[in-house]
């Protein structure tokens, strides 16, 4: 572990390097016991600092095997090292360091480093995984040429792949194979890859927009090779895609992915040679949902797109981490968006943000987009980094329009090839293309917290106009006081009384910043003030405000709506997602009614609701997410002091009003959209199946007739959709003989494949029907688990603290030791794991005080721990502070 107090690192002492290493040789040597990995390095002094001829380079848990300085042996007085640094004395300008070391990735549980999963070698060195390899200055603002020997047993490793193209392969004179792989693109040591190991791979082609043949790749474990399809087609439509939104080709002749089981995250970026968790990879129709599908192809897509976003371009420090993660995920929204629905698209970011993002805003662990200290870096891949981040790119978006904002991008791009850059490059790139001033716009990278949105509205029937008063107040955060007013993009639309919209004149016309306050060509309104009133002129009747639309802003909006007005924008409102908010909306209100007691559901709302699932107009992806009832957590951010029990019998309520008023409704609908087509996973066919899927859910919870259907298409069906969704429905439907035997039949079915296997764990560990703490402990001894694994631990303990809230919050707190224990164990094995598995604990400071004090009382037995990783520290201290 550690021998010191950990240390915070912060932005404003960011120094450049005293060296640069021009290039890296690197050679493998893949023995059964260890790794020896032979590094040549060029140095050469950066003329900018003055390093006294000192350099100091990081390192973890390496044997230093031996040390030479051009050629020479390097004399022990030269150097010294200590368990995170080797820190050489005396260096002239340029030289030629060559370091060896032995590496144990058998023994690396961590998963950061060189390391195997299965049978294979893989490697993850983002954010500083590459000083667990060999000692290097492991800094993403020291980009290297890199050349890359693997040298292993043949026959053992027939597969060995690292960044760029393969320049040589060679039988060395001892018979073990040796293959060279060189990178033509200078880049941090952060996106350095290995893999080794006894795959197969799926190959085709796609021709760039200037001609070029481009080879790609997807490696697997043998058995997973009638699963690549999906993800090659994704590969090839994003790269299409990134050529026509951005211009962007790609700059290699070969691009490989490759699958492993073990993977603390979803996919890694590294130059040319991609790594993926096999769950985010790997699909069929018999074993995967439509929403994986989905997700395969949004992380394909991220992956790739982190070619130019990341890669081409990178990032000057950790502190910058959103310029890379929040552009990358704005822009695989886009692709999503325009590959699928884009208003589904944005109810769900919508969705993850304002339950996951806006409670981190509002914990312990609230930072800024880009944050101004950290302890240990792995603990911000965070909702706030990559979701509010690629908010904050898409508020430019909105502000600049689609040809602004493109023109800003091309000269980001053009301006910083090759560079490691700011965050604030980025926007003076936007800036500098449309003669825009952005300056109290990067208040959005700097102020942590989620604004809260006041709105007034009233009517003046003698003027034909509409007052409009905004107000806006950002919460403190840890660290944080005393905020500054933001510019907030608030795309609105006035609609008449038969569900038009209505012409918008606004006036003021400008700010006093000299800024128009009305986009029209984007519809919003720009809100840069504490408070802002508007007149909105020439209205002939009173209209309905529909605000915020398209998510607009990541703001809380408090802005309220008589029912009939909420109803009347579910039925009419011209925007998609406003559409879904105002039932939000509505829903909300009905489940913290139901917390007080029984609740009807009233006959205009059903009627509503009943319209909409029969209207064969509309998008049946939509529908079934506006027949969705907001999440315990999303209601939870609505209260003070919250009584998840109370959330969770008033949701339970509400669903079965739900169920029982539309019952036959529900069952119209799903036999409408039953369907024997052949499986595609397509957007029309993923559509139907959402909301026919969502009708089962309903109708399983109101009559035997849907629980009947459930236990038919459990039974018959050719695609883990259909088959997943009707074993939730019947573990879900509370008959307790019937959801152990669909569950024991599944096993029974599906236990040779683990990312299935993955599923069935999550459907019991996160279900408040069914996954009590007994279960989650049965569960955990099963064969069917493994510590070692993190998508097991997800699928877990994940599941069971962040959906099983019932449980989780069990009264006599044993959901939370549950919990601390796992953390306590993993702390000692993969610390990235450990700590984000943390996060459902760190929210005691917002509960009903028995809970509150159980759950801190877990905290505090974890920060007791002796030897706690720098991870698991840092998120427990700053939770308990
Ligand atoms: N850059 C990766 C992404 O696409 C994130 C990532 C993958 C990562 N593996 C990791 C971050 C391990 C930290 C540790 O978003
Ligand atoms: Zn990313």
């Amino acid at each position: 572990m550690r021998d010191a107090q950990p240390q915070t690192i912060h932005l404003t002492d960011y120094q450049q390097p005293g060296y640069w290493i021009n290039t890296t040789e690197l050679t493998f040597e893949l023995q059964d016991d260890a790794t020896l990995v032979t590094s040549v390095l060029a140095l050469e002094a950066n003329s900018a600092v003055d390093s006294q001829g000192e350099l100091t380079l990081h390192g973890q848990e390496l044997e230093l095997v031996a040390v030479e300085l051009d050629g020479q042996a390097l004399d022990a007085s030269r150097y010294s090292t200590s368990d995170e640094s080797l820190t050489i004395s005396g260096l002239a300008d340029q030289h030629t360091l060559s370091i060896v070391t032995r590496i144990q990735p058998d023994k690396n549980t961590a998963l950061e480093g060189l390391y195997r999963s299965g049978g294979m070698y893989c490697t993850q060195c983002e954010a500083e995984g590459f000083r667990r390899i060999t000692y290097y200055l492991d800094r993403p603002d020291v980009m290297s040429v890199f050349t890359t020997h693997i040298i292993a047993d043949g026959s053992r490793y027939p597969v060995m792949l690292s960044n760029g193209n393969c320049v040589a392969d060679e039988t060395l004179a001892d018979g073990r194979r040796k293959v060279t792989w060189s990178d033509p693109h200078r880049k941090p040591a952060y996106l350095f890859a290995l893999v080794a190991g006894d795959l197969l791979s799926k190959e085709d082609s796609f021709t760039t927009m200037s001609g070029r043949e481009v080879k790609l790749q997807i490696f697997v474990e043998p058995q997973n090779i009638d699963k690549t399809d999906y993800a090659l087609d994704a590969l090839k439509r994003s790269m299409r895609w990134d050529e026509e939104t951005y211009g962007r080709e790609y700059d290699l002749d070969i691009f490989m992915i490759v699958a492993v089981d073990d993977f603390n995250m979803g996919a890694m970026e590294n130059k040319g040679l991609n790594i993926f968790n096999s769950s985010c990879v790997l699909a069929n129709p018999a074993t995967a949902t439509d929403a994986a599908y989905q997700r395969i192809e949004a992380i394909v897509a991220h992956e790739y797109f982190h070619n130019w976003s990341g890669n081409r371009v990178t990032c000057r420090d950790w502190f910058q981490l959103s310029l890379k993660e929040g552009f990358t995920v704005f822009r695989d929204a886009s692709f999503s968006a325009d590959m699928n629905s884009a208003t589904v698209k944005r109810i769900e970011d919508a969705r993850l943000l304002r339950t996951v993002q806006f409670a981190e805003d509002g914990g312990p662990m609230a930072h800024p987009v880009q944050p101004d200290s950290f302890i240990e870096i792995s603990n911000f891949y965070t909702v706030t980094i990559y979701e509010k981040g690629a908010e904050v790119v898409g508020m430019i978006h909105k502000i600049l329009g689609a040809d602004g904002f493109r023109k800003g991008s091309d000269l980001y791009f053009e301006r910083h090839d090759g560079q490691a850059v700011t965050i604030y490059d980025f926007v003076a790139a936007m800036e500098d293309a449309n003669g825009v001033d952005l300056s109290q716009f990067k208040l959005w990278y700097k102020q942590a917290g989620t604004p809260i949105v006041t709105a007034a509205a009233e009517y003046r029937e003698d003027e034909q106009a509409l007052y409009l008063t905004l107000h806006q107040q950002c919460p403190d955060t840890p660290g944080q006081s005393g905020k500054k007013p933001m510019w907030i993009p608030v795309q609105l639309g006035l609609i008449d009384s038969e569900g038009n919209d209505m012409a918008v004149n606004v006036s003021p016309a400008q700010n006093p910043q000299g800024l128009d306050t009305w986009t029209n060509a984007s519809q919003v309104l720009h809100f840069t003030e504490e408070e802002q009133t508007f007149v909105f002129s020439g209205l002939k009747e009173q209209p309905v405000l529909s605000l915020f639309r398209d998510f607009s802003a990541p703001v809380k909006v408090r802005f309220i709506q008589p029912e009939e007005e909420l109803l009347f924008r579910l039925q009419t409102d011209s925007d998609g997602f406003n559409r879904w908010d105002a039932g939000q909306q509505l829903m909300l209100g009905w489940i913290q009614q139901a917390q007080e007691g029984e609740f009807e559901l009233p006959e205009t709302a059903r009627q509503v609701l009943a319209e909409l699932l029969a209207d064969e107009s509309l998008d049946p992806a939509m529908v079934s997410y506006l027949l969705t009832l907001p999440s315990e957590a999303y209601v939870a951010e609505f209260s003070d002091q919250v009584d998840p029990h109370a959330i969770h019998l008033g949701r339970k309520r509400v669903r079965l009003a739900v169920a029982m008023a539309l019952n036959e409704e529900f069952a119209a609908c799903y036999q409408r959209l039953e369907s024997d087509a052949e499986y595609q996973p397509e957007p029309e066919q993923m559509a139907a199946r959402a909301l026919k899927n969502l009708a089962l859910s309903y109708w399983s919870l109101a009559s035997d007739a849907g629980v009947k259907k459930a236990v038919s298409q459990f039974g018959k069906t050719d695609n883990m959709t259909d088959q997943m969704a009707a074993m939730v429905a019947l573990v879900n439907s509370g008959d307790d003989e019937l959801a152990p035997k669909t569950l024991d039949a599944f096993y029974e079915q599906w236990k040779q494949d683990p990312l299935v296997v993955n599923q069935w764990l999550s459907v019991q560990c996160g279900s408040s029907e069914i996954g009590t703490i007994e279960r989650v402990k049965q569960l955990m001894e099963h064969e069917a688990f493994d510590w070692r694994n993190p998508n097991k631990i997800r699928s877990v303990l994940g599941a069971f603290a962040n959906q099983a809230l019932c449980h989780f919050h069990a009264e006599d707190g044993s959901g939370y030791a549950l919990l601390a224990d796992a953390i306590i164990r993993l702390n000692a094995s993969n610390p990235q794991i450990a700590s984000r598995l943390i996060t459902p604990l760190t929210k005691w400071g917002r509960l009903v005080p028995q809970l509150s004090e159980k759950m801190k009382a877990e905290l505090q037995r974890i920060a007791d721990e002796p030897n706690l990783s720098r991870d698991v520290y840092e998120v427990v201290n700053k939770s308990l502070a």
